[in-house]
């Protein structure tokens, strides 16, 4: 069958944003399958087959809820471009403000040589690349469990950040092999989905992994054992930040308070949602 790119394009745009998907959907289709974004194309030329076999399927694929994420194989935070796969948590906006306010904090209280900071179930190691490529002098150390994720991580530590440590560890097990009072930050996106919100999610993020996404609990788990169990690893001053779901921001502040923490604030994100909380260590 014979297409003009104009036609393809107008294809896969009529049936995605008929279907409730974006243009971002459809300008991240068409580059794949032509190679090509909108402005660099010559639409008057015929597409081939192989391009109008890509856009069925990709089409298809987005059309059943699959994250356009994955179907690009990347996707953009801050000022760089994360691989992703379904093995590790898609790189929110939410997220970019975390580590924004971290590489604030960091610079406000922490501008000296070598500081240590960690970051707690890194993924895909967007917070820890963003404070690594900003902070030159930071060491930074990305901690996560998922072997798939890690994969991942170390890919883009390698491109993007060479200096970040990456850890295969579980987390609680990692805090027994570093030392008391050697942290000048812990940052932190842990799975804070309670297990009675999970089953309820929409459909697009059950390809994302359930490790995750589900603390198995309450959603509070991470927050009250990282709290507890690593505020000896923080120096004195050291700071504590924290990305939380919706409405949670009270709960986690209480726990902070509770372990003994000060200095609680919760900051909110670029969408005004209050999605950061950050302490000092007493
Ligand atoms: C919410 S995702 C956050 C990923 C990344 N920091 C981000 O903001 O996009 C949580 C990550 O923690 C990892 N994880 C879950 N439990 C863990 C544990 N006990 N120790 C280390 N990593 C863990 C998961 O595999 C997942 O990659």
């Amino acid at each position: 069958m014979e297409m003009l790119r104009r036609d393809l394009y107008k294809k896969i745009k009529d049936t995605l944003l008929t279907a409730g998907f974006s243009l971002i959907d459809v300008r991240e289709i068409y580059k794949i399958t032509s190679g090509k974004n909108i402005f660099d194309t010559d639409f008057d030329e015929l597409a081939d087959i192989l391009e109008i076999e890509t856009a069925k399927e990709l089409t298809e694929k987005r059309m059943s809820g699959y994250p356009i994420q994955y179907i690009c194989g990347s996707w953009p935070f801050l000022d760089f471009e994360l691989e992703v796969n379904e093995n590790v948590l898609i790189p929110r906006p939410e997220t970019e403000s975390v580590a924004d306010c971290a590489i604030e904090i960091i610079k406000k209280f922490h501008m000296k040589r070598n500081i240590n900071v960690v970051d707690l179930c890194s993924g895909s190691g967007c917070i820890a690349i963003a404070i690594s490529r900003e902070i030159e002098d930071a060491s930074v150390t990305a901690v996560e469990i998922s072997i798939g994720a890690y994969e991942i991580l170390t890919r883009n530590i390698k491109q993007l950040a060479p200096k970040v440590i990456p850890v295969l560890d579980d987390i609680f097990q990692y805090l027994e092999t570093i030392e008391d009072s050697c942290l000048d930050m812990i940052v932190s996106n842990p799975p804070y989905v309670s297990l009675n919100d999970y089953s309820a999610l929409q459909k697009e993020l059950h390809y994302e992994p359930r490790i995750a996404l589900c603390d198995e609990g309450d959603g509070l788990n991470y927050y009250r054992k990282i709290s507890k169990k690593f505020k000896r690893k923080l120096k004195r001053q050291g700071h504590i930040v924290f990305e939380v779901g919706d409405n949670m921001s009270d709960d986690v502040g209480s726990i902070l308070k509770e372990d003994g923490y000060k200095d609680i604030e919760t900051i909110k994100d670029g969408f005004l949602n209050p999605r950061i909380v950050i302490a000092v260590n007493d």
